[in-house]
């Protein structure tokens, strides 16, 4: 019988502890279902870093870890993936935990920006916009054969430039081996992020025909036949004529 694992969902590392004598925990930055991240910084550089320290129930066999390092390192070309750097072993409560380390990301989770938004929700054009930066990060992702496989506004951490979208996807999930399922998943996955963006269902009989086009009343096998891939889907927001004025 397989050993049972203790089931923890918050480890509560307080600033100025150590990990690996290496970095120093600085904040708590989030957490989740596969474990928390703190924002850590490197002893020797006084560089800031994440460290995901994953619960010992979600990560049997340090296979979560395994799956989110690999798939990191495979898409380190892709401007919306988070860099990875390395792990390290955190002693706690007589276990040895696996951290991830990864860049720091600057930015705030989607889901806190758009409930900052006048009426805590985006505009038109503006949620638009956004979806047309996440788009084309996750174009890179499927060119790449991969997928990300848990898209929602806790996973993508956004930040303004200028007058562009700077976007980061965290916390891929392994569903299993690459293809055009799941490719298709991340889109509807996708559009669901701008239903939510444009205030969801309180808000979606009132939107413009060019928003409903897209969320195509999120409808599976209707978002699906439209935009196959991340890439469509950007192709589609470059060049749809706009009806309304
Ligand atoms: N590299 C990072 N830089 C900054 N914040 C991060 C980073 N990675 C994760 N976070 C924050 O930590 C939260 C939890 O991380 P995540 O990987 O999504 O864990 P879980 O799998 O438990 O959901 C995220 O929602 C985000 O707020
Ligand atoms: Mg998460």
């Amino acid at each position: 019988m397989a050993k049972r694992l203790p089931k923890i969902d918050s480890f509560g590392f307080q600033p100025g502890r150590r990990l690996a004598g290496k970095y120093v925990f600085e904040s708590l930055l989030g957490g989740g279902w596969e474990g928390e991240v703190y924002k850590v910084v490197e002893i020797k550089t006084g560089i800031p870093r994440a460290a995901k320290i994953f619960f010992p129930q979600r990560n049997a066999r340090d296979r979560a870890v395994k799956f989110y390092a690999t798939k990191l390192d495979r898409l380190r070309d892709c401007a919306i993936t988070i860099q990875y750097h390395n792990s390290e072993t955190i002693r706690y409560k007589n276990m040895n935990l696996t951290c991830l380390i990864s860049e720091l990301v600057e930015g705030e989770l989607l889901a806190d920006f758009i409930r900052k938004q006048p009426g805590r929700r985006l505009q038109a054009f503006e949620a638009l916009h956004l979806l047309h930066a996440i788009a084309s990060g996750l174009e890179c992702i499927h060119n790449f054969g991969e997928y990300h496989g848990d898209i929602h506004t806790d996973n993508i951490l956004v930040r303004r430039r200028g007058v562009h979208y700077v976007v980061k996807l965290v916390d891929f999930f392994h569903w299993g081996a690459a293809g055009p399922s799941k490719i298709r998943e991340d889109v509807i996955q996708l559009v669901g992020v701008l239903y939510e963006a444009i205030g969801g269902a309180n808000w979606y009989a009132k939107q413009v025909p060019e928003i409903k086009a897209i969320c195509c009343g999120l409808k599976r096998g209707l978002i699906a036949r439209r935009f196959p891939s991340a890439g469509r889907l950007r192709e589609y927001l470059e060049s749809f004529e706009w009806a309304t004025g």
